[in-house]
This record gives C-alpha cells, sequence and structure tokens, in this order.
C-alpha cells in the first residue's frame, strides 16, 4: 500500500459499512440507533475519495455485528454499501447490501387511509421504483414516498 496514513483506522472486532452514498453517513447511524444505544466506538469517514463512487461514507462499529433487519434498512438509504464482519483485524465475511424490487413490512405508507394502516392484517407493500433518489410506491394505495419520508420512520 503506497497510502501513508488511513483516515479512519483499522478495528480489532466489529462491523465496517463501506462503500455508503456520500452524504449518507449520518442516515445509517439513525438507522442503527448507535445515538440512542450505550454502544461501543463509532467511527464516521465522510467525503472519503473512493474510485467507484466518486465520494463515499464509511460507518465502522466496534464490537457489534448487524442484524438483518438493520441490513435491509441500509439497502434503502445505501444500496452500493458492503458490510464488512471483522474478527481479529481480519475481514471474515464481505456482503453487499441488496434493495429487493419489493419491499415489505420495513416502510410503512404515509397514507392514513391506506389499506395496510388499517385494523385488516395487511403487512406494508412498496414497489422499489428508483433506488436513487429513493422511490417507493406503495403496492395498495400508489402513495409515493421518498427518502426523507422513509428517514422519518427510522
Ligand atoms: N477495515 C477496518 N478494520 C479492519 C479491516 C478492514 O476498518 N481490521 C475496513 C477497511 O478500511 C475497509 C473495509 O473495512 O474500509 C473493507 O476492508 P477490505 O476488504 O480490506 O478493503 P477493500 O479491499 O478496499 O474492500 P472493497 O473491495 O470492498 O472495496
Ligand atoms: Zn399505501
Amino acid at each position: 500500500m503506497s497510502k501513508k496514513t488511513l483516515r479512519v483506522s483499522k478495528i480489532k472486532d466489529g462491523t465496517v459499512i463501506d462503500h455508503i452514498t456520500g452524504g449518507h453517513a449520518l442516515d445509517v447511524v439513525k438507522i442503527l440507533g448507535i445515538a440512542e444505544r450505550r454502544s461501543g466506538v463509532v467511527s464516521i469517514g465522510m467525503n472519503v475519495p473512493s474510485k467507484s463512487l466518486g465520494r463515499k461514507d464509511i460507518v465502522k462499529i466496534e464490537g457489534r455485528g448487524i442484524a438483518s433487519s438493520e441490513v435491509d434498512k441500509i439497502a434503502l438509504l445505501a444500496p452500493h454499501a458492503t458490510i464488512n464482519i471483522i474478527k481479529d483485524y481480519k475481514v471474515i465475511e464481505k456482503k453487499r447490501v441488496k434493495l429487493p424490487d419489493s419491499i415489505k413490512g420495513i416502510v410503512r405508507c404515509d397514507n392514513p387511509a391506506c389499506v395496510s394502516n388499517s385494523n385488516e392484517p395487511v403487512e406494508s407493500q412498496f414497489l422499489v421504483e428508483k433506488t436513487e433518489p429513493l422511490r417507493l410506491k406503495c403496492h395498495y394505495c400508489g402513495h409515493v414516498m421518498e427518502k426523507a419520508d422513509v428517514l422519518k420512520q427510522f
């Protein structure tokens, strides 16, 4: 490596969320509830130069993994993110987040009259019309939700 310094140092054990679309690191922090929870050290790199994305953000969480429900939420706001699991300084697992064409249960429809908000046992469902910027369309009522609407719920 020709790099003289590493901006954010390597971690021993934990999770590195890499290749987050530039500017979205704090959204990821919000999704993970890091601010509210009593957790380990969290390091955030923002606007780090990246070959593939131009600029990227990185979030490093020491001492904990990440639940699959959290991965699904991250996919909504950072569709290019990579989740790296670190054990004893080594990357032991690397996975790309994946935003499916249709999402169920993660986001609530903002239309109060939507059947998914009624007393009926109907799980919310959205068609992913666009990933960046995010555009979701309710399968039931056609209501469109954008990134800011989704973030309000996390
Ligand atoms: N990382 C870390 N601590 C470690 C090991 C890795 O913080 N002990 C970070 C690296 O800085 C990088 C990410 O985890 O941001 C993935 O590491 P690695 O797979 O070694 O880097 P790349 O090969 O650049 O990853 P990719 O191919 O996904 O771009
Ligand atoms: Zn709806």
